[in-house]
């Protein structure tokens, strides 16, 4: 199958990685999205998290973790004492996938081709920062750095060893929490969420 491994040059800094990762072909969804949305945070971050992919802001803008998503994340963040300029915030996925109604762009799941097709940009991007602690929001960002059968509900805060990382984690991305059925379920998840960020942050 085709990966992003052969729009990988041998330049594996993270300002080499984000110019190649721009003409990235590897699955079809660059011929949709405005752009490839790559990571973003210090060459050096002790904390690395990673999303599922780029919402309908994060593709115009192109920088992750910009929309609604973002701006439940960073609340999160702020109540468990991490400062975003200390964190490396990127996706599973880099390119927005979406189905369109109405004209309104609905995020669509990324197949497990097209996160088997991005994972050599994720990989790269954790070989160059070598984080303590990566922290993945979501099934997607799990299953593409844990395995395969990772399930959230029932590995959610527990911290795995991986070819990646000896600190991985796994919690509820924003997004599931802002689609949680009523109030109390959002502010429960909400808890967790911080609670797990909090455990990463060591
Ligand atoms: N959701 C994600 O998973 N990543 C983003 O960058 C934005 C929303």
């Amino acid at each position: 199958a085709d990966t992003a491994t052969k729009f990988i040059s041998t330049q594996r800094d993270l300002p080499s990685l984000r110019m190649a990762s721009a003409a990235c072909q590897a699955c079809e969804l660059h011929q949709h999205a405005t752009q490839t949305v790559f990571g973003e945070g210090p060459l050096d971050a002790k904390l690395v998290i990673v999303g599922e992919q780029p919402g309908d802001c994060e593709d115009i803008e192109g920088h992750p973790f910009v929309g609604p998503a973002g701006k439940l994340l960073q609340e999160a963040m702020t109540d468990a004492g991490i400062e975003r300029k200390d964190v490396y915030l990127t996706n599973a996925v880099k390119h927005f996938k979406f189905v369109e109604n109405g004209g309104r762009r609905l995020h669509k799941k990324p197949s497990s081709r097209e996160i088997f097709a991005c994972r050599p940009w994720l990989e790269a991007e954790l070989a160059a920062i070598r984080p303590e602690t990566v922290v993945c929001l979501g099934a997607t960002a799990a299953q593409s750095l844990i395995g395969r059968d990772f399930r959230i509900t029932a590995s959610r805060g527990k911290i795995q060893t991986t070819e990646w990382c000896d600190r991985t984690i796994a919690t509820w991305h924003p997004s599931a929490i802002l689609r949680a059925i009523d109030e109390t379920r959002r502010s429960e998840m909400k808890q967790q969420l911080v609670h797990d960020l909090r455990i990463a942050a060591g």
